[in-house]
């Protein structure tokens, strides 16, 4: 009920202003965000790769409603990539991008998909220059097919281009399935989105489970597998399929999102594992910050208190 209740906030405008323009809510921020800037993401991902972690970006904002704005992001993520080059950190894949359909254009009212997948391209291609690759982000079910339809679409051009699925989706098994056969990167995690019952699991032992049936059809598929979860139950199950599976250590990675967990990101990666951090950044961390205290309710009252002014009596300096 409370995961409901603030997944709904995420897409409320008056509670968008509310908490980003609260100077209490920073702190819980910057737990989660690397700052605004380019240079911010820049910095951070070099202090992981420096701990022998590896690094997604993702340039925080979703729903972009004009095709200049997708654009302007397609720039954005090619002069990240341009930067991380410079700076030494895309080599071998060691910092790759993170993209979000719709931040590219996908939900514009005319040619979403067209403008996304031209967007998707363009960074494709800065990603290839700079040695990387990128990952399309899942969003919420309705954005799903199309953006699995854009995924397969660029492979025959960019063939590391990877994709996620949801394991909270009833569609996901078969996505995995068919996923794990074209050998493609496929990230695997819970699903952050509140959905209906007709195209979700609602129960988190039920989701639980669809994410150890997923990730034993990717294990044993030709694809590389990414196991994103800070579940330790799942973390383990993970090990010992791909252990089961005959699988390497260098041919799947586990990945966690930055803020999380890090002492096991640490204790993974001293095991010989591979692990990716993934890391936002930019001025749009509303919808993600939301997002991630519905997985925490230890985090939910910290958010309320920002909602409320507050009522100490100020000095006037
Ligand atoms: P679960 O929520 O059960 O958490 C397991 C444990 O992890 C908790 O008990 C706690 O210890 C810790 N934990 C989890 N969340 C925490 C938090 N916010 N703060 C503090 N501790 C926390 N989703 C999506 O819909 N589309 C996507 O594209 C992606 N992409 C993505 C990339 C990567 C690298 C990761 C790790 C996750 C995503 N997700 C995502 C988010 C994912 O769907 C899911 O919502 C979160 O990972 C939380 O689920 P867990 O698997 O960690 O389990």
């Amino acid at each position: 009920m409370l995961r409901r209740t603030l997944l709904a906030a995420a897409s409320s405008e008056r509670l968008r202003q509310a908490v980003t323009t609260a100077p209490q809510t920073r702190a819980i921020v910057d737990r989660y965000v690397a700052g605004e800037s380019t240079a911010d993401a820049v910095r951070v991902a070099g202090e992981l790769r420096a701990a022998g972690l590896l690094v997604s970006l993702d340039y925080l904002g979703e729903d972009t409603a004009d095709a200049a704005q997708a654009a302007e992001v397609a720039r954005a993520y090619a002069r990240l990539l341009g930067e991380l080059s410079a700076a030494g950190l895309t080599a071998g894949g060691g910092c790759e991008v993170s993209v979000k359909a719709t931040a590219v254009g996908l939900l514009l009212p005319e040619h979403g998909e067209k403008t996304a997948t031209e967007n998707i391209a363009r960074i494709c291609a800065a990603a290839r220059d700079a040695g990387t690759t990128v990952t399309l982000d899942a969003e919420d079910h309705t954005a799903v097919e199309a953006t699995l339809r854009i995924a397969a679409s660029l492979r025959p051009d960019f063939s590391d281009l990877g994709c996620v699925v949801q394991a909270r989706l009833r569609r996901s098994e078969a996505d995995c399935e068919q996923l794990a056969s074209s050998g493609a990167r496929v990230r695997l995690c819970k699903g952050a989105y509140d959905e209906p019952a007709e195209v979700a699991f609602t129960r988190r032992q039920d989701v639980d489970l669809s994410y150890a049936r997923c990730l034993r059809r990717l294990m044993a598929g030709t694809g590389y597998p990414m196991v994103a979860t800070h579940d330790p139950r799942l973390i383990d199950i993970a090990t010992t399929v791909a252990l089961m599976s005959g699988r390497p250590a260098d041919r799947f990675e586990y990945q966690m999102l930055y803020g999380i967990r890090p002492a096991e990101q640490q204790r993974l990666t001293g095991t010989g594992a591979q692990v990716r951090v993934y890391v936002p950044y930019g001025r749009d961390w509303y919808g993600y910050l939301v997002r991630r205290l519905a997985e925490r309710p230890g985090n939910v009252a910290f958010f309320l208190r920002s909602l409320v002014p507050d009522q100490r009596p100020r000095r006037v300096p």
